[in-house]
């Protein structure tokens, strides 16, 4: 097993609704430790770079809209395989398929507004942490 980093987003229907702290306790209960965090209001731009991964996908545009239409919660989580983990964590990306007891499940309210955000891999994740955060940022 491994300690890892992967990066988290508390996207802005999750403000909106100010579960911030409800979905923060879903990341502690289950071992994964806050160790950087910061609200922001994402410009266009920097929506359009954070996903330009999917910049080729129909939904491109909406997300990157979406994204920018109220405050987020940037946060690095770490723990044992904390990739996995916060996938786990956070269900699947819609969350009508999303298993009982996840967050997407339980905040989600549509596969664009579901309601988190985490890295795919420990390659995206150390891009996106990076991304956000400077190492200084990043206290353990
Ligand atoms: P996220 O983990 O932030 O990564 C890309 C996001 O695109 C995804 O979560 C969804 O919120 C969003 N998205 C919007 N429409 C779709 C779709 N049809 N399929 C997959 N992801 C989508």
């Amino acid at each position: 097993m491994a300690t890892e980093r992967t990066l988290s987003i508390i996207k802005p229907d999750a403000t909106r609704r100010n579960l911030t702290g409800a979905i923060n306790e879903r990341f502690e209960i289950r071992g994964l430790k806050i160790v950087a965090q910061k609200r922001i209001h994402l410009t266009l731009g920097q929506a359009q770079k954070f996903y330009q991964i999917h910049k080729e996908r129909a939904f491109y545009d909406d997300l990157c809209k979406y994204m920018t239409s109220g405050p987020v919660v940037v946060q690095v989580l770490e723990g044992e395989q904390a990739i996995t983990e916060n996938r786990s964590i956070m269900g699947a990306t819609n969350p009508a398929n999303a298993d009982e007891g996840t967050i997407r499940k339980d905040f989600g309210e549509s596969v664009e507004a579901n309601s988190v955000h985490g890295s795919d891999s420990p390659e995206n994740a150390a891009i996106e942490i990076s991304f956000f955060f400077a190492d200084i940022d990043i206290v353990i």
